[in-house]
């Protein structure tokens, strides 16, 4: 289950999920559906107008799914963690749903913030659960590991498996106006800069 499938992290996790032969299930605003069934996405569900977890439950039978990545935070964390299957995951690496500049950003994040789920080592055992957190920025001291995965990554790239997709490229002294379009939801894969 992949959400925000069509970001520039959905796409790449949709490529290693069909390579490794996952049956995927995304979520992503509606007009991102089209394009991310052409790039193999079994299941696309907009999030934005109906509740993403029951039609998760009912296209899996009630079993729910092996591996959730959840970027958005929060309450979010809460629902996922619900969609997995016995023995499943949830991978948590972002807090989108605390984003907005401002006032209201400060606002977002305590929301956010109180909304979190606690999970408990004896419940993840009873459960046959487990989540795990990835942080990018922490890993400064984790260069082999990383050139590691990179390294796979460009493989997947020079063999095809691994398709980057830029939506658009500013110049740099437009950056506020990437920025904004990031904001609105526009892009569909990577947004760069470019000199
Ligand atoms: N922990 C790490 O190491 C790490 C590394 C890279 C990225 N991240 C995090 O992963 C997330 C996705 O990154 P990305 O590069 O894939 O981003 P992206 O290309 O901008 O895509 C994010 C997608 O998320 C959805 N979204 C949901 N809430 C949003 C909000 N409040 N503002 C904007 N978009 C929102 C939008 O899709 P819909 O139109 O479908 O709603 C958007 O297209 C971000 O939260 C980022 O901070 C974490």
């Amino acid at each position: 289950m992949i959400h925000n499938a069509g970001g520039g992290v959905g796409l790449a996790a949709l490529d290693i999920a069909k390579h490794i032969g996952a049956t995927t299930y995304g979520t992503a605003s509606a007009a991102k559906h089209e394009f991310l069934k052409a790039r193999g996405l079994d299941q696309a569900i907009d999030y934005r107008h109906q509740d993403w977890l029951p039609v998760l439950i009912d296209l899996t039978k009630g079993r729910g799914v092996e591996l959730v990545i959840d970027p958005l935070g929060g309450k979010s964390w809460k629902k996922s963690y619900r969609a997995l299957r016995a023995t499943g995951r949830m991978g948590v690496f972002g807090m989108s749903t605390a984003s907005a500049s401002g006032i209201l950003g400060k606002l977002r994040a305590m929301k956010a913030l109180a909304q979190t789920p606690r999970f408990h080592p004896l419940s993840l055992m009873n459960r046959n659960k487990g989540v795990f957190g990835l942080n990018l920025g922490h890993m400064w001291g984790e260069g082999e590991k990383v050139s590691g995965w990179m390294r796979e990554i460009m493989n997947g790239v020079a063999e095809g498996w691994i398709r980057p997709h830029v939506d658009r490229a500013f110049p740099f002294d437009q950056v506020a106006d990437a920025h904004r379009y990031i904001e609105a939801r526009k892009n569909i894969g990577k947004v760069v800069l470019v000199p």
